[in-house]
């Protein structure tokens, strides 16, 4: 009860006179942004994907915002609308799904209209405030191309859609200076803000410090006025070089559902998960957090090049969000998967970057590491079936599987996920036979001497995925 009270103080504070008055109409039209999201690549395109996410045209790289609202999923992405290729111009893109496997477009939800962002809409987060209200924190670049952070918040609370979102006047709300010493080149990609039971929000921003990676701390009590704490939350004992998109959520011990970010009790262990810039992968370690010193205690840090990956092939900069639409209660995990094809090859296509299927994830059994599988609903979009019975395939054999076409693998990605979700890889691949309608073939190898049974080998065709 007690605690109901404070949220609807907090929640009359920032949208009684906050941030309804203060993010006030800006609204410069980009007519630019807006037409550029309209038409699509042209010409013979085999590697575009069918049901994994991708905008219709130019480059993409990380997911931003996720979160559920009302029955609807938003995902943003960072998005070029005047390229195939990265550019610091970054803006939102926005698409919503009720099933995260369909997607409709809408107009680009941030792009540059204050001076707080004018250089770039870059990576950022939702946080679902009290009383269901999402509001998001993002870095912008400035005049002087410094990384700052900025609010942002849904114009009209009742389109389901959230199709449009203002900013806050008084933006930014965190800069680098000489007081925090933070190198304005290292201060970004804020993550979703998490309630302590002081009633103070706190977020983590990804930052480096004499080459040694920080998950800077902020901390507020009324999303508007943050202050830096004391410690990071975490921060590298070494030369790791920038962490990028930092994450941080709990997960349950001894059960795979997932709960919210804010939450925390006897059974919730800890995972802080940071992009590294140089390699560039995403690492992530299970612990506990204190949240009265406010500090992440890593069961084996600190972090380093052998730490756990999300994922061994190509995924970055991935964000989670809960999901708790009825009867669900999970984490999803959203990753950016970049070409491995040369930026020549990208702007002759058009296009770069996919997002990975949705995983759900959640704390394996021995509390040691996460497990990842693809979301359920993606099996909605499988066809024919083929199915072998149980089989013994000899050393050094090949099983080969017809019946397939090549429009049926998704194109020019495959994400694997070994020993029940224990380990992921994604690779970028760009066949150059089995394109378009010709026929395909799986083969399973056994590369071996030793001879080994196969318990079962299903493959599906999939079907096509309404994506923007
Ligand atoms: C807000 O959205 C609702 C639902 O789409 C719509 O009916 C209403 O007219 C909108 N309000 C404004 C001020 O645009
Ligand atoms: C911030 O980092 C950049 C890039 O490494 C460096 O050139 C610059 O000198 C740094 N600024 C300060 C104030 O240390
Ligand atoms: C994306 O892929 C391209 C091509 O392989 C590579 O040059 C670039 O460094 C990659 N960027 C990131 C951030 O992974
Ligand atoms: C496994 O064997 C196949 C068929 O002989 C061959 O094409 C493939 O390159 C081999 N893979 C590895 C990893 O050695």
């Amino acid at each position: 009860m007690a605690l109901s009270c404070i949220w609807l103080m907090f929640f009359f504070s920032l949208f009684g006179h906050g941030v309804l008055e203060l993010i006030e109409a800006f609204h410069h039209v980009y007519l630019n942004v807006h037409q550029t999201a309209q038409y699509s690549t042209s010409g013979n395109q085999p590697y575009r994907t069918s049901y994994h996410f991708q905008p219709p045209n130019n480059w993409m790289n990380d997911p931003n915002g996720p979160m559920l609202r009302l029955g609807i999923y938003h995902l943003f992405y960072q998005y070029n609308p005047k390229a195939a290729v990265w550019g610091s111009n970054l803006i939102w893109g926005h698409s919503t799904s009720t099933d995260l496997v369909n997607w409709t477009p809408h107009d680009p939800a941030i792009y540059p209209s204050q001076q707080s962002d004018i250089n770039g809409c870059w990576s950022g987060s939702a946080t679902i405030l009290p009383g269901g209200h999402p509001v998001i924190l993002y870095t912008g670049i400035d005049p002087e191309n410094r990384q700052v952070q900025n609010l942002a918040a849904p114009k009209n609370f009742s389109d389901p859609f959230l199709r449009e979102w203002v900013k806050f006047k008084h933006n930014p709300l965190l800069t680098p200076n000489s007081k925090n010493k933070i190198n304005a080149t290292y201060f970004r990609d804020p993550s979703t803000a998490w309630l302590g039971s002081d009633g103070n929000w706190r977020v983590i921003i990804g930052s480096q410090k004499k080459e040694r990676g920080l998950a800077i701390l902020f901390k507020s009590n009324d999303f508007v006025h943050w202050e830096e704490a004391e410690k990071p939350l975490y921060s590298a004992n070494k030369d790791t070089g920038m962490w990028e998109c930092p994450d941080f959520y709990p997960v349950l011990f001894k059960s795979p559902l997932g709960i919210d970010t804010s939450s925390n009790g006897p059974d919730v262990r800890y995972v802080l998960k940071v992009s590294f810039f140089r390699t560039p992968h995403d690492y992530y370690m299970i612990g506990t957090y204190n949240p009265d010193k406010d500090i992440f205690i890593p069961d084996n840090g600190p972090f380093k090049d052998s730490s756990l990956r999300y994922d061994y092939g190509k995924f970055y900069a991935s964000k989670t969000f809960f999901d708790d639409k009825y009867p669900l209660h999970r984490r999803i995990l959203w990753g950016w998967v970049n070409e491995s094809s040369s930026a020549i090859d990208d702007i002759k296509k058009g296009w770069s970057g996919v997002q990975a299927i949705p995983r759900s994830i959640w704390l394996d059994k021995s509390g040691k590491q996460l497990l990842q599988w693809p979301i359920k609903e993606i099996e909605t979009l499988r066809g024919t079936q083929i199915e072998l019975p149980y089989q013994v395939l000899s050393g050094g054999s090949v099983l080969e599987v017809s019946g397939l076409t090549a429009a049926q693998i998704d194109h020019s990605i495959v994400e694997s996920f070994g020993a029940e979700g224990k380990a992921c890889i994604t690779a970028r691949v760009y066949p150059t036979l089995a394109i378009n309608d010709a026929e395909a073939h799986l083969y399973v190898f056994n590369n071996g001497t030793e001879n080994i049974g196969i318990t079962r080998l299903s493959a599906w065709s999939m079907k096509k995925a309404q994506i923007n």
